[in-house]
């Protein structure tokens, strides 16, 4: 039986972290499309068009060490950008949502645009600062040379772009529970996620 599990946020909120517990928790198969674009945001810096990019993506792009650097983060906002580079990677989400045995999707336009159909939709968030820090102690913990005021730009410039494009900008859809991870700990977060789910089903 397929059964959809949406969850959208800005970066760094924690939605990686609560998908892949909560796909733990029920079983399912989890995708981060976040990788799909920073797959195509990554080819862009290496002097590819990004929408021959998108069109001709491969399983095996996800693959590449360097998808995680900011400077693919934001390479991967700034193709998200590009209606026709979102609409070559619909039919692999959508396909991925649908697979028997359930799907966790996490990524900023899932319960909007992807899967207005799942049947549980999150929306998680916290303050700018608080992921900011969140990701700040990520990146130098893998040994990067970055302060917190250059995260914390990194932060607040993506969300900018992702809010307010025209192309399926990032917003909770109208049936999705809000989980606020601001002042909770990972357990809790996680917690409140599957509680919002069971909910629903
Ligand atoms: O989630 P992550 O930080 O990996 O996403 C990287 C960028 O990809 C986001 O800033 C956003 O611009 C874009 N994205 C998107 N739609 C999604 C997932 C990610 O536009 N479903």
């Amino acid at each position: 039986m397929a059964f959809t599990i949406a969850i959208d946020g800005p970066a760094a909120a924690g939605k990686g972290t609560i998908s892949k517990a909560v796909a733990t928790h029920f079983g399912f198969g989890h995708l981060d499309t976040g990788l799909l674009y920073r797959a195509v945001g990554a080819k862009m810096l290496d002097g590819d068009d990004p929408v021959t990019a998108a069109e001709a993506l491969d399983v095996s792009d996800l693959d590449r060490e360097d998808l995680r650097t900011p400077e693919v983060a934001q390479a991967a906002s700034k193709v998200a950008v590009i209606a026709a580079v979102r609409a070559a990677l619909v039919d692999f989400q959508r396909a991925f949502a649908r697979r028997s045995g359930g799907a966790v999707m996490d990524g900023r336009d899932i319960g909007t645009v992807i899967c207005p159909e799942a049947e549980a939709k999150l929306f998680v968030t916290a303050s700018a600062e608080v992921r900011a820090r969140r990701r700040f102690l990520e990146l130098t913990g893998k040994g990067s040379v970055i302060t917190l005021d250059e995260v914390l730009a990194d932060v607040k410039a993506r969300d900018e772009r992702d809010m307010n494009r025209a192309e399926a900008p990032l917003r909770p859809a109208d049936d999705a529970v809000i989980v606020d991870t601001s002042t909770l700990t990972i357990d809790e977060a996680v917690a409140q996620a599957i509680a919002a789910i069971e909910a629903r089903q």
